[in-house]
């Protein structure tokens, strides 16, 4: 007999994954529910369980739950209050110095969960894919990396049934010098804001805009 599955109707993971993605929206306005530390923590999972290139995870994530603070971002995220209005703020930020260190401080942590080094070749290989990026490039590239998890963060939470809105709108200079980021090494890329919709928000009915996946996918080979 199936574990986990009272319903005994056979699981159906296309249909899952359909079924969350369409459920999920850019919420523009949030109810004032709280989401609890288990709502929270699967998605913090998902991130850190988020591919990058390499491996090498160059950027990092605060998690934001006091309101006073949150509401100090709001004119930095073009008035977006709900920065302050949703439960949990995410802020995912690109590492500003990257180098060898990076890719040293990766092999460390390859070395306390592989009983295989990862080759020295490979490690010189991505320090010299490094080296040849202008400063402009690599952080670029950390702000791509940090994407990756964006979306990845989103997925996740739509499967868990956690409302979220990525917000893009922002002064990233503003946002780094409330949250005192230049001492952590860190520039931020985007914002998430984590909790539940208000039941108000009309876009949550609002059929999807998007590109069919026949005019999307535009070569099948
Ligand atoms: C990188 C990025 C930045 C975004 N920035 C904002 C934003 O600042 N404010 C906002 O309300 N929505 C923002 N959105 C949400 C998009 O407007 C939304 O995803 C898009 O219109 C599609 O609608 P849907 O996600 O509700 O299906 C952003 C989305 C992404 C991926």
């Amino acid at each position: 007999m199936p574990q986990g599955n009272p319903t005994l109707q056979p699981i159906d993971p296309a249909a899952t994954l359909s079924k969350a993605l369409n459920w999920r929206y850019a919420v523009r306005a949030f109810s004032g529910a709280t989401l609890t530390d288990a709502q929270i923590q699967p998605l913090l999972e998902a991130l850190s369980l988020s591919p990058s290139s390499y491996g090498l995870q160059p950027y990092r994530a605060l998690l934001l739950k006091d309101r006073a603070l949150r509401q100090q971002l709001v004119p930095h995220a073009m008035g977006q209050e709900k920065v302050a209005d949703c439960s949990h703020l995410l802020v995912l930020a690109a590492q500003t110095c990257i180098g060898d260190h990076t890719v040293d401080q990766y092999a460390q942590r390859a070395n306390r969960v592989r009983e295989e080094p990862i080759p020295q070749g490979m490690l010189d290989h991505m320090k010299t894919a490094l080296a040849g990026m202008s400063t402009a490039e690599q952080q670029q590239w950390a702000h791509q990396q940090a994407c990756v998890a964006l979306g990845n963060l989103l997925t996740s939470a739509a499967l868990l049934g956690v409302d979220a809105c990525p917000i893009g709108g922002i002064n990233p200079k503003g946002i780094d010098q409330v949250l005192g980021l230049a001492d952590l090494g860190l520039t931020t890329t985007v914002l998430i804001a984590l909790g539940v919709r208000d039941h108000g928000d009309a876009l949550a009915q609002q059929p999807k805009v998007r590109l069919g996946v026949d005019e999307l996918v535009v070569g099948r080979e």
